[in-house]
């Protein structure tokens, strides 16, 4: 496989075409951002963790029947997905109250929801990523209705295979985002990352966080705590 040029360049992530026209070149960087890009750092090995991270829990997925963009982890920092069409909305499953919903309900962190709730929000910077409704989702028609419920079961499934998958480990799966794509036969597949950047994640007994709130709160060292996470997932996966 053969990469060509660069199609997107994100905060986290650079992505580039290939000699197949259906698979891209996924590139994970070592920038960290937060606050809708306000603030940055560079973390040396920050993007090597995450794209092994996210190599190994969308196979987890696929192992349990859940398909995503994913195809394989080529490099440390690199890794090969088929291309979709991103829907821009960034679908977030809750079980426990944190971020932004705790702040939107003042509510405290850490507590459990009587059962998990999906909220969307729409990709878009300047905007600053505000929360949709289903009908504000409709209205801009960013995805239709039955698209809308395809997001949440799907985003439920994932998460119910995920909380157990990371409750096996001792990590307490408190809330993520999920980012979705159309491929080239228009059905909705699972794309993007699934990482400590995208995840809030507790150890289970000390309720320490491995994620990105460690960045984003100044609470510590973000690859001790990511590599927590990798070491608890049971290394890397193979690298061709
Ligand atoms: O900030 P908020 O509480 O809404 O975040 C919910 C979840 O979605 C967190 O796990 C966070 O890491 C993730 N998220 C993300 N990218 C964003 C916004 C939130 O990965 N742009």
């Amino acid at each position: 496989m053969e990469k060509r040029t660069l199609l997107y360049e994100g905060k986290a992530k650079k992505i580039y075409s290939t000699d197949e026209k259906e698979i891209v070149w996924i590139e994970y960087k070592d920038s960290a951002t937060a606050y809708n890009g306000e603030k940055k750092a560079s973390i040396a090995g920050k993007g090597r963790l995450n794209n092994e991270i996210t190599s190994l829990l969308f196979l987890k997925l696929q192992e349990l029947g859940i398909g995503s963009h994913f195809v394989k982890r080529i490099s440390p920092t690199e890794q090969l997905v088929k291309r979709v069409d991103i829907i821009p909305l960034e679908t977030v499953v809750r079980n426990y109250s944190a971020g932004s919903f705790s702040k939107r309900l003042g509510m405290e962190e850490g507590l459990l929801l009587s059962r998990p709730i999906v909220e969307f929000y729409y990709k878009d910077d300047d905007l600053g990523d505000p929360i949709l409704t289903e009908d504000h989702i409709e209205i801009l028609a960013l995805a239709s209705v039955e698209e809308v419920e395809e997001l949440k079961v799907k985003a439920l499934q994932v998460n119910k295979v995920l909380s157990q998958f990371f409750k096996e480990l001792g990590i307490v799966l408190i809330d993520f985002k999920l980012e979705f794509g159309k491929d080239a036969n228009g059905d909705i597949i699972l794309a993007d990352e699934i990482s400590p950047d995208t995840c809030r994640l507790w150890d289970e007994k000390t309720k320490e966080k491995l994620d990105k709130d460690v960045f984003r709160r100044d609470l510590g060292d973000l690859t001790e705590a990511y590599e927590t996470i990798l070491a608890r997932l049971g290394g890397r996966t193979a690298c061709t």
